[in-house]
């Protein structure tokens, strides 16, 4: 298996199915904005982490497991415009270009990531209409997403008052964590593999801490507050290894056959040292 090629395979269909997810029907302002976020770009990591999970059981994603993933991505999307809005992070560049509201004014992106988190229950919606097996996995992404989920990890970080390991931990594994175990758990639900679910939360907690963590390692210069600052660089580095070690030996666990989530993860989590 060559890793780089089957990566970009998967991103391909992936990305040409999200090419057709915002509907024409949307306000033009509206659209534009969000599809330059949506298709701006990005690794794709949820919805390949999604699609993944079930190739490792050797399942063909059918057309709706695409618009799952799509939904993913909505979600993922939206939490990254908001997050940049001068409220939160304010920040004027995000993958190399202007964010959202420096190209389409505040209250246009403050609108697309609404329309954003809608159209990702739509479309999560419109696949348990056509498979019930879908609904539980739609409950799992709105869990997830939440306020006691994504959400509430981004509102920890501006409300918490203390900052030390524990926090920044706690932070991280709601902030970014939950949104890719939903990836994952939703992947063993759509594969109908819940038997194995034990070693798939392992492995997603340990990538979802080590993901925020390489972002962190990325971001140090910035000086912003995070857990690789708190921990310095070369700690960071460390702890980023034991992690990825730790995912990488929990997809030994899930019973499929995970070769290619084994290089995904090694490709994405040593990006700070290596790069994807
Ligand atoms: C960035 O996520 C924000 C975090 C949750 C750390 P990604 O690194 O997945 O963003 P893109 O989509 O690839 O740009
Ligand atoms: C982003 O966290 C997490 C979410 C959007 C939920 P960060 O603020 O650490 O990520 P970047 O550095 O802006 O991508
Ligand atoms: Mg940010």
């Amino acid at each position: 298996m060559n890793f780089q090629v089957e990566y970009e395979k998967l991103k391909g269909a992936f990305e040409s199915r999200l090419e057709r997810t915002v509907s024409d029907r949307v306000p033009s302002k509206l659209r534009e904005s969000m599809n330059y976020s949506l298709l701006g770009g990005g690794k794709r990591l949820r919805p390949i982490l999604y699609l993944s999970v079930l190739c490792s059981y050797g399942i063909v994603p059918r057309e709706s497991d695409y618009l799952f993933a799509s939904a993913l991505e909505c979600v993922h999307t939206y939490s990254l415009i908001h997050d940049d809005l001068p409220v939160m992070d304010n920040d004027d560049v995000r993958r190399g270009a202007p964010t959202n509201h420096k190209k389409y004014g505040e209250a246009v992106a403050l609108l697309a990531g609404d329309a954003l988190l809608t159209l990702a229950f739509e479309l999560a919606g419109k696949c348990a209409s056509s498979d019930p097996i879908y609904a539980e996995a739609a409950y799992v992404l709105a869990c997830n997403a939440g306020g006691s989920g994504m959400v509430g990890g981004q509102a920890m970080e501006f409300t918490c008052g203390a900052y030390d390991e524990k926090t920044l931990t706690d932070i991280s594994a709601l902030k970014t964590g939950k949104l890719i175990e939903a990836a994952i758990v939703c992947g063993t639900i759509s594969a109908d593999r819940k038997e194995n679910i034990g070693a798939w939360l392992e492995f997603s907690d340990s990538f979802g801490k080590a993901f925020q963590l390489c972002d962190d390692i990325l971001d140090l210069d910035n000086g912003e507050r995070s857990l690789a600052a708190l921990l310095g660089k070369s700690n960071a580095e460390k702890y980023l290894c034991e992690l990825t070690d730790r995912a990488v030996a929990a997809l030994d666990r899930t019973d499929g056959n995970t070769e290619f989530l084994k290089e995904l993860t090694k490709a994405v989590l040593l990006r700070a040292t290596d790069g994807l």
